[in-house]
């Protein structure tokens, strides 16, 4: 199965992706090509270190949202991708790409969504007062960070948290989360029904998607 990973920031679920590859825990998941909007960001310069294949999409070369999804689809046509993962990613993705990746399209969200979706989830998990908050890693579809849910860890937020500290707890899940739901569906362990997503878990670990 091969894989592209589309990033815009320091990249560190890439590089927990990379250093799963590395360690022979992404089945038969390959990270066929790491593609950016923002040209000089982290996450290039980790793909380009990994020796991985890497494409630059920048947004603002295109005046027009559309324009930006066609161009991202032409710089991934060459890689033969069938599955997109979503890293840290700042774009939003409309019907022309989805209508070409559609339902094969995962993102990583540092929340429990449905609670606190879009930019500052942390935060606004800190103010709100929470007492857990934790990642989500779901298929793509319109919409911000909306689409079934596939796989959840939970963390708990301390009395004292502030964005950092709390975002800093969620990202050490994250970094276990997104390369175990990348295998699973590389080894065809995920299934659907609508909304209802299963993951049949790996034999004989028992590690469970499901975690606090
Ligand atoms: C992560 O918290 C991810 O959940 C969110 O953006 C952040 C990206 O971090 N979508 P990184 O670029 O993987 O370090």
């Amino acid at each position: 199965m091969n894989v592209a990973v589309l990033a815009s920031g320091s990249g560190t679920n890439l590089q927990a992706l990379i250093d799963s590859a590395a360690r022979g825990e992404l089945g038969p998941a390959r990270l066929a090509a790491v593609g950016v909007n923002v040209p000089d960001c982290r996450a290039f310069a980790r793909a380009q270190a990994a020796g991985i294949a890497t494409f630059v999409v920048d947004h603002r070369q295109y005046a027009v949202r559309d324009e930006f999804d066609r161009a991202l689809v032409a710089a991934m046509e060459p890689h033969e991708i069938d599955l997109v993962v979503l890293a840290g990613f700042m774009r939003l993705l409309g019907p022309s790409f989805l209508g070409r990746y559609g339902g094969r399209v995962i993102n990583i969200h540092p929340a429990l969504l449905p609670a606190f979706p879009g930019v500052h989830a942390q935060r606004q998990a800190a103010a709100y007062g929470v007492k857990l908050s934790g990642c989500t890693v779901h298929f793509v579809e319109a919409g911000v960070d909306s689409g079934p849910v596939i796989a959840q860890a939970a963390v708990p937020v301390r009395d004292d948290d502030d964005e950092a500290s709390l975002a800093a707890r969620i990202l050490v899940e994250e970094h276990r989360l997104l390369p175990s739901v990348v295998r699973a569906l590389a080894e065809g362990r995920v299934t659907a029904d609508g909304r209802r997503v299963r993951v049949i878990e790996s034999w004989p670990s028992g590690e469970s998607l499901r975690t606090m």
